[in-house]
């Protein structure tokens, strides 16, 4: 199987079940000519997150790696009026396209972005009496992987749903032996959810236009 394969298979469920949105064409539109990274979720997959935030009966969700807030939009639309989004990007052009995006998509009062690296906005967030969040989505710095787990699982309640991305790349997770840090990252991440006896956990593999990666579910249990 090919990328052109994957992609004439995404193009057509998407043409179908997910269709053009102005803003979320508009999002991917201008983080491209801002130059930043095409590294966000592809369509089928936000969509994904917003039926995955909507079946929680989501109302704050907690974002790590907001790039130009793409998943962010997925993510906002999912809630109830009332509802929030935390989203934390360490890159402040970053953060500066995505509130332009945001904007855009109608959803500024939703969505509130924290500038700064992670490990230190997630304990801003606790301090601050944050959360628990209904659903946290991990896409950030994978090395430091191991570290937002254990900052979701201080910032969810049990019926909580913590999902990570980019969990396969390429099938390099397998690779025990990896030099590369976001592998082992993403291994040592792995194995702390399965050790961690409040998570109940699956990941899926994912092929698309975007390539070979996957997705990790948890679910905290009571
Ligand atoms: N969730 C986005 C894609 C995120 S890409 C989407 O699907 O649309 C990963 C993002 O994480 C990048 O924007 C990068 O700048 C940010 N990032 C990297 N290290 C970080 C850190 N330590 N703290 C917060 N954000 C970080
Ligand atoms: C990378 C990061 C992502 O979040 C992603 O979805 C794809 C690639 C990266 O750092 O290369
Ligand atoms: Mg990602």
């Amino acid at each position: 199987m090919t990328l052109a394969q994957w992609t004439e298979v995404d193009d057509y469920f998407n043409g179908l079940l997910v269709g053009p949105d102005e803003a979320l064409d508009a999002a991917v539109e201008v983080s491209n000519k801002a130059g930043l990274p095409a590294i966000q979720a592809a369509a089928n997959q936000g969509k994904l997150l917003n039926l995955l935030a909507r079946l929680q009966g989501a109302r704050a969700v907690l974002e790590i790696g907001t790039l130009g807030g793409y998943s962010t939009i997925w993510l906002a639309r999912a809630l109830p009026e009332g509802g929030r989004v935390v989203t934390l990007e360490f890159d402040p052009e970053c953060a500066e396209v995505a509130r332009g995006n945001i904007e855009r998509a109608g959803l500024a009062d939703v969505v509130e972005i924290r500038v700064g690296r992670a490990l230190e906005t997630l304990p801003e967030l606790a301090e601050e009496g944050y959360g628990p969040f209904d659903v946290v989505f991990i896409d950030a710095d994978k090395p430091s992987n191991p570290d937002y787990l254990a900052w979701s699982l201080k910032l969810t309640r049990p019926g909580s749903l913590i999902v990570a991305d980019n969990v396969v790349r390429d099938g390099e997770v397998v690779d025990a032996d990896s030099t590369d840090p976001k592998v082992q990252g993403m291994r040592r991440f792995t194995e702390l959810v399965a050790a961690e006896p409040m998570l109940s956990a699956t990941a899926l593999q994912i092929v698309g236009a975007k390539g070979y990666d996957g997705l990790l579910m948890a679910l905290v249990t009571a």
